[in-house]
């Protein structure tokens, strides 16, 4: 038997209540939630980790958290107005503009930027953060009035520019990925349902899906890139949860298929050949593509892949990044470790979509 096989319900119930506090106790007071207390580099709060931790804390019955997130969110959006404005009329103008005069990928919980040089340039968590806060809006009835203004304002500038290349969730490639465009085209869907101003938010998700459509599916699956049929594990979120495509979709089951084949067996590596830290076996993406097979009736499989995620909890129930039980780089691991230390852990996003599958095949917190 398995050390995952051996996991009992209520260790499981116990690393859900677990993970709640883990967020809670890394959510900065302003709203922010850490990505990882354990790396300088990850404390800052990404928009995109933070849009799934969110997510999942709303789904777990914390509302306020959610939403304290989505406020420091707005505030960021809000706070950047008249440069997206600027962006907006000087690329009408057809002005080229720099990837680093854009918004950023992630900030300090402060809300200031910090100035080592990251690849900052990434739409996806702009469109994460609309299509949480939708979410969280219709699970509560809650109202999204307060966040009205930024969501706006975020659905203009990605209206404006999601075809400009960018980084990848990976923050390593440039370039149009195909899980951004989903990212995005989530939240200028919710955006457009939100509210009427976002006049041009349908219209440019109309825009993104006959793109993906037309260029982003390779042999009857989904290309990491556009033109680029490099498999990805962040293409699972083009189905789940980000709805560019149904579940049950064949182009998102010859994706699937194509991640089996490859990269994912319980745990999934990023892509195949990563290097970061040895190119580990990422507990957030175990446990997204679990909650995707849920999503497409393989409740064995997601169950499964809960209990792969779970195994890897620390004795103090900490989840990490990623594990280097399997790695598609082996020779790069000592490199990473030796300039920034151990991987990040707890990973925030990692328990938050622990959190999300578990809440999903109906583990209760109570
Ligand atoms: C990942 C990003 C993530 C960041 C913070 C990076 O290693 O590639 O997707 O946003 O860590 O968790």
């Amino acid at each position: 038997m398995t050390g995952a096989d051996a996991l009992r319900p209520d260790d499981l119930a116990r690393l859900l209540r677990r993970s709640v506090d883990v967020i809670r106790e890394n959510q900065d007071e302003g709203g922010a939630y850490l990505a990882s207390p354990s790396l300088p580099t990850y404390r800052f709060s990404w928009f995109r980790d933070g849009a799934f931790i969110a997510d999942a804390m709303s789904r777990a019955g914390q509302a306020e958290s959610a939403e304290a997130f989505f406020r420091w969110c707005a505030d960021i959006v809000i706070a950047r107005g008249d440069r997206i404005e600027s962006l907006i009329a000087r690329h009408r103008a057809g002005e080229a503009i720099d990837r680093d005069e854009h918004l950023r990928c992630r900030y300090r919980p402060d809300g200031s930027e910090g100035d080592m040089p990251w690849s900052n340039f990434q739409l996806d968590g702009y469109g994460m953060w609309i299509w949480a806060l939708g979410a969280h809006a219709s699970r509560h009835a809650r109202s999204v009035e307060p966040f009205a203004d930024a969501v706006v304002l975020s659905a203009r500038y990605l209206a404006e520019f999601w075809d400009e290349p960018c980084f990848d969730w990976w923050e390593e490639r440039f370039g149009c990925h195909t899980a951004t465009l989903a990212a995005v085209h989530a939240g200028l869907v919710t955006a457009g349902e939100l509210d009427s101003r976002a006049a041009d938010a349908a219209e440019a998700a109309n825009r993104i899906a006959a793109t993906v459509w037309a260029e982003g599916v390779v042999d009857g699956r989904l290309a990491g890139e556009l033109g680029d049929p490099r498999i990805d594990a962040s293409l699972v979120a083009c189905s789940t949860p980000f709805r560019l495509l149904d579940p049950d979709e064949p182009v998102v089951e010859a994706t699937v298929r194509a991640l089996e084949a490859e990269i994912a067996h319980g745990g999934v590596h990023r892509y195949p050949g990563d290097s970061y830290y040895g190119g580990g076996e990422w507990l957030l993406l175990a446990a997204l593509l679990g909650w995707h097979y849920a999503e497409a009736g393989r409740r064995d499989d997601a169950w499964a892949q809960l209990a792969w995620v779970a195994a890897q909890a620390n004795e103090a129930g900490d989840l990490p990044e990623q594990v280097e039980s399997h790695l598609e780089t082996p020779s790069a691991l000592d490199d990473w470790v030796r300039k920034w230390g151990p991987s990040a852990s707890p990973l925030l996003w990692s328990h938050a979509m622990f959190v999300t599958l578990a809440l999903d095949l109906g583990l209760s917190l109570e």
